[in-house]
């Protein structure tokens, strides 16, 4: 298998588990935002931009891969409204060229798309479904839903077989820290060092802020290995619980984790955060079973957690 963005936090459990089921991993990262520490041990890494089409095809038309899992993305909503020409550069044209390096391989090319963004704002009590419209508010959610387009053209015009995944709110062990987005593993570094973390308001100061269908990393890994075994060809699936945790249910259930009182400040809305966003997972469980409960994702998370603090 081939994974683009494997030292990324998703695709790094993705190559991880791939090698556990005895299959050859080559890795493509440009360590953009991934890191060297998070390649599975006997992955093949290559230090390769997607972007640079020549580079890219010679190095996959040398491996023959069976199946791509493409997670190569700039993955940041906040950039890519600051850098919209960057984000469809490598969302969009760099993925062509791993889209062109599939075709001309045979590989199966697994497509880590979001729900989260791609759906837009989702109304209390509903949960999106894959048929729900697409209601992309910010350039990231533009490139990912414009190459979801590409892949069922393709699918159309030639035998490329495609899986696109629309991942929830991942979370899990590895996920980074520092940025704006991955609230699990901010909130956890931060109460793990007894610092105080922030509950952003959905509408008004002080409410319990806005809500994220939050999906643990083994499922989605679990659905990059169906999808590897063909299981989801020409498939476009939610990987997803179903079920909505407001940023403030969650901030209290990881202070009960960490076993010492949590400070709990309440933060303005962040201009661009949807309220609310939720998905349907029937057809991922009617094929995969059920999702990891939160409460079991997170006290595997926070054990990770725990151990990396304890150790740097
Ligand atoms: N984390 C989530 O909740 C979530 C939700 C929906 C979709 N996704 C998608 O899943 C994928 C993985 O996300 P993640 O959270 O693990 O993010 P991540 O930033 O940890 O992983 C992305 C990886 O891609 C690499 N990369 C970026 N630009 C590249 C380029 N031009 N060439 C080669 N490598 C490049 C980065 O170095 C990084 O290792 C992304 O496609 C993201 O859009 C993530």
């Amino acid at each position: 298998m081939l994974v683009t963005g494997g030292a990324g936090f998703i695709a790094s459990h993705v190559a991880e588990a791939a090698i556990e089921a005895g299959h050859d991993v080559l890795v493509v990262d440009d360590l953009s935002t991934g890191r060297t520490e998070n390649l599975p041990t006997g992955a093949d890494f290559h230090p390769v931009d997607i972007r640079h089409r020549d580079v890219f095809r010679e190095l996959a038309l040398h491996f023959r891969p069976d199946a791509i899992s493409h997670h190569a993305a700039q993955a940041s909503v906040a950039i890519s409204v600051r850098e919209p020409g960057y984000d469809a550069e490598v969302n969009v044209l760099g993925s062509l060229n791993v889209a062109e390096v599939a075709r001309e391989t045979g590989s199966r090319l697994i497509f880590a798309s979001t729900g989260g963004a791609l759906y837009g704002e989702v109304a209390d009590g509903v949960a999106a479904g894959e048929e729900s419209p697409a209601r992309p508010l910010s350039p990231y959610a533009c490139s990912k839903a414009s190459f979801e387009l590409y892949l069922k053209a393709f699918g159309e015009t030639s035998d490329l077989n495609y899986t696109i995944l629309r991942y929830a709110n991942v979370y899990g062990p590895r996920q980074d820290p520092h940025g704006e987005a991955g609230v699990v593993a901010i909130f956890l570094r931060r109460l793990l060092r007894r610092e105080p973390i922030q509950v952003n308001a959905r509408d008004r100061l002080g409410d319990d802020g806005c809500v994220r269908d939050y999906v643990f990393v083994r499922d989605a890994v679990r659905a990059n290995l169906a999808a590897f075994e063909g299981a989801l060809d020409r498939r476009t699936i939610n990987i997803a619980t179903g079920i909505g945790t407001s940023t403030r249910m969650l901030a209290e259930n990881l202070a009960s984790l960490v076993s010492h009182p949590a400070i709990v400040r309440d933060g303005e809305h962040r201009a661009g955060d949807l309220g609310r966003s939720v998905l349907d997972p029937t057809v991922m469980t009617s094929i995969l079973g059920d999702p990891t409960p939160l409460a079991e994702g997170l006290e595997t998370t926070t054990e990770w957690f725990r151990l990396e603090s304890e150790s740097s």
